[in-house]
């Protein structure tokens, strides 16, 4: 047998601050797709996932939650793992970046760089809030301040090694115009391009003094190596690249596909590539950019009333169903929307209505008309050729999209298979045959032709759904081997002539949407409160809440949202800008009393000050304001 092709596929790695969402799982679903998919297509796949666990942002939450960094990431790498599991997600490595071997290339890396001049000692200038230690960028900035606790920031020097990156601009631009697959979908390329290479690169700095939590430069400790060389390095050092043993590096390099976020395509198209040039290695041969999943509109950072939880769904969906929902929903490279409704719809639709009901409607009648055994004569008419035709066709379908990434179109060339089967079904009507004993023959023979379609759509949606199948044959009795290998899709008959079925049961229960819109809701509901912080009485007393009276409310030209109010409180008159406009005209507002927090911070919003704020409740699009039941003076406090 001939040595099988190496293939060798990564995700990002990701970092271990907070709970992984559904936004996470996307990329990681697509990977392990495509690495199931290249080893049914006779590929030596390596895949490779992890977590990059230095910085101060780590830092920082560790501290919050008490506890040192390492203890921290430790607990999040084992949540990740749990994740992964669930996902049925078949890795060959997770390298952490605190992993031995992990330190140990990057120190390694470094050194070289700085031997052969590509990294050399400088000054950072930055823009840094003193309380966080931390450096921002002009983009990452709240309204000019700090964007994690609002305060002033202030250029500031520091002193840092630098990688020349702009010593590589040429190479690599010359190198993205000339390969075609190189960074792919085509528009990331065009951006990187026009964007960041024709524009020239800066050279970028590596190392920070100001950062404790990350590995230290070995000939100057008090430099740690910041962000880029540490996380990039991963997709070499888990293979072994510059240690004792690199057989593995020396098999799988270049890597065939890093399939990373459309926010990190620069780090992965322009400076990773820069610095394989500086090392004297060989460019990865393809980067691949994702969309995002989005909700309303906005990447995933905080719910909006969706759960998005990966595990609460995979528990209540099942594993294949969410991978299924992930792979089919979004358009490759293209941001897809994430809502509840959209997934419990491709659930029952396609999963349910369609592949369910067609292994289900085949082992029922297989059961009913034939006491669980349906032996056939395999002969074909010409009625079913055209079925034959199409699902030997169908795995060529597959594999074309699957070979551009074309994940939903894959998925939707099998549906039309898995479609056309449940109509030939409905065409050929067995329920009919079976009443004229003389029909008895073709009856068996149209449930075979089910039987074979099902064996084939089994093998194509494995690397997509990868229990689905198992449960599938179980019910049919196919063993796994020579049916079910990648090829066997190609080949219509290879069942034998007397098929066993079992007992059928549901592959995917239809759900009711609306029972479950409203559970779901709940389950994020009592989420939210979970993550409410606890709060002593101390604490709430810092809150200055009084009762005020709406004197005066008055539209804001600039602002559809803004309404402007003037509020007694008894002993003072304050001016309050309130995002009620939607829900509130101005006249209905004048004359109620309302609950106000006066002690927060002034702010100017669409240019007047605002010094308040008037309490209301938010449930989705509704909202009321907080008003009292009796008569009380103005002022009153509220406690
Ligand atoms: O960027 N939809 O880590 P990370 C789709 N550590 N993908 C999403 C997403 C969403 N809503 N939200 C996040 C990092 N992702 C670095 C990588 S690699 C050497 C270092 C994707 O945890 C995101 O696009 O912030 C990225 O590809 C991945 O999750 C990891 O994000």
């Amino acid at each position: 047998m001939n040595k099988k092709q190496p293939f060798y596929i990564t995700t990002p790695i990701y970092y271990p601050s907070g709970h992984m969402h559904i936004g996470h799982s996307y990329c990681t679903v697509l990977a392990d797709t495509i690495a199931r998919y290249k080893k049914a297509r006779g590929f030596d796949v390596l895949f490779i996932t992890g977590t990059d666990e230095h910085g101060q942002k780590i830092e920082r939450i560790a501290k919050q939650n008490n506890m040192n960094p390492k203890e921290y990431v430790d607990e999040i790498v084992k949540d990740t793992k749990e994740l992964w599991s669930l996902f049925n997600i078949d890795y060959d490595i997770f390298i952490r970046t605190t992993d031995a071997k992990h330190i140990v290339a990057v120190q390694r890396i470094f050194n070289k760089l700085y031997e052969q001049g590509d990294i050399y000692k400088g000054e950072y200038s930055g823009l840094y809030c003193t309380p966080c230690e931390t450096f921002f960028t002009e983009r990452q900035l709240h309204e000019g301040n700090c964007p994690d606790c609002g305060r002033d920031v202030e250029v500031t020097k520091e002193e840092s090694y630098f990688f020349r990156l702009s010593a590589y601009r040429d190479r690599i631009l010359e190198y993205m115009e000339s390969n075609e697959g190189f960074l792919i979908p085509g528009t990331r390329k065009n951006e990187m391009i026009n964007n960041f290479l024709k524009q020239g690169l800066e050279d970028l700095a590596v190392t920070r003094t100001s950062v404790d939590w990350g590995i230290e430069v070995s000939f100057d400790p008090k430099h740690k190596i910041y962000v880029w060389i540490d996380a990039l390095s991963n997709y070499i050092s888990a293979l072994g690249y510059l240690s004792d043993d690199d057989s593995i590096y020396k098999k799988y390099w270049p890597c065939d596909l890093h399939l990373v976020g459309k926010e990190i395509v620069r780090f992965h198209a322009i400076i990773w590539p820069a610095i394989l040039m500086a090392l004297g290695e060989e460019l990865p041969k393809t980067v691949c950019g994702h969309g995002w999943l989005i909700i309303d509109g906005n990447k995933m950072s905080k719910s909006r009333g969706n759960v998005i939880d990966p595990a609460v769904l995979v528990k209540r969906y099942t594993t294949d169903a969410v991978r299924y929902f992930l792979l089919r929903e979004l358009s490759f490279g293209k941001d897809g929307n994430f809502t509840n409704e959209a997934l419990i719809k491709r659930i029952n639709s396609d999963l349910a209505n369609d592949l369910g009901n067609l292994v289900s409607r085949t082992t029922g009648m297989i059961i009913k008309y034939f006491n669980y055994t349906l032996i056939d004569a395999r002969e074909r008419t010409e009625f079913d050729e055209d079925l034959i035709r199409l699902a030997i066709n169908t795995s060529l379908k597959v594999e074309e999209h699957m070979d551009i990434l074309a994940f939903n179109d894959a998925l939707i060339a099998i549906w039309d298979l898995i479609t056309k089967t449940n109509k030939y079904a409905d065409l050929n009507e067995p329920w009919m045959l079976v009443k004229d004993a003389s029909k008895k023959a073709r009856l068996a023979q149209v449930l075979h032709v089910m039987c074979e379609v099902i064996r084939i759509v089994s093998i194509l949606i494995e690397p997509f759904m990868p229990n689905t199948p198992t449960q599938i044959y179980e019910q049919l009795n196919i063993e796994r081997g020579e049916k079910t290998d990648w090829d066997a899709a190609k080949i219509f008959f290879m069942l034998p002539h007397t098929i066993k079925v079992s007992k059928s049961s549901v592959l995917f229960p239809r759900i009711d949407m609306e029972k479950e819109l409203v559970e779901l809701a709940h389950i994020q509901q009592d989420k939210d409160i979970l993550k409410d912080e606890l709060i002593s009485i101390e604490d709430f007393s810092k809150l200055s809440l009084r009762i005020g009276f709406i004197k005066e409310a008055q539209e804001i030209k600039k602002s559809k949202k803004l309404l402007r109010l003037k509020v007694d409180i008894g002993t003072q008159e304050r001016q309050i800008v309130s995002g009620i406009a939607l829900k509130y005209s101005p006249d209905e507002l004048v004359g109620k009393r309302v609950i106000v927090l006066l002690n927060l911070m002034p702010v100017k919003l669409c240019g007047e000050l605002s010094e308040g704020m008037i309490l209301a409740a938010s449930d989705g699009d509704e909202l009321a304001l907080l008003t009292v039941d009796k008569d009380i003076k103005y002022g009153a406090k509220v406690r």
